[in-house]
């Protein structure tokens, strides 16, 4: 089990616990952020967007084709960091506690 800290779209800060195993969208998604999932995780919808904080960036799971070209596609509507990443993407371990996100913009 770790801990995800996460920033809301309306600034709100959470920590939210995440069992080891599950894409943080599900965390996100349970959780009432605002995030719906609607895809249910097959990197096809973008709502599950989130920009990750610079500190963990280079501490996540390289992007895989089919998450850069979703990204790819969301970046035509919402605006993109350089840290936009999916969460249905992003499997929460014990080597992500403490991870801190902020909810991005969504389709
Ligand atoms: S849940 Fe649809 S792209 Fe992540």
């Amino acid at each position: 089990m770790a801990e995800v800290r996460v920033k809301g779209r309306d600034g709100t800060e959470l920590t939210l616990d995440a069992p080891d195993g599950r894409p943080l969208m599900d965390i996100l998604r349970d959780s009432g952020t605002g995030v719906e999932g609607t895809c249910g995780g097959m990197c096809s919808c973008g709502t599950c967007h989130v920009y990750v904080d610079a500190a963990w960036v280079d501490r996540l799971p390289p992007k895989s084709e089919d998450e850069d070209m979703m990204l790819e596609a969301l970046g035509e509507v919402v605006e993109l960091r350089p840290n936009s990443r999916l969460s249905c993407q992003i499997e929460i371990s014990d080597e992500l506690a403490g991870l801190s996100v902020e909810i991005g913009p969504a389709a």
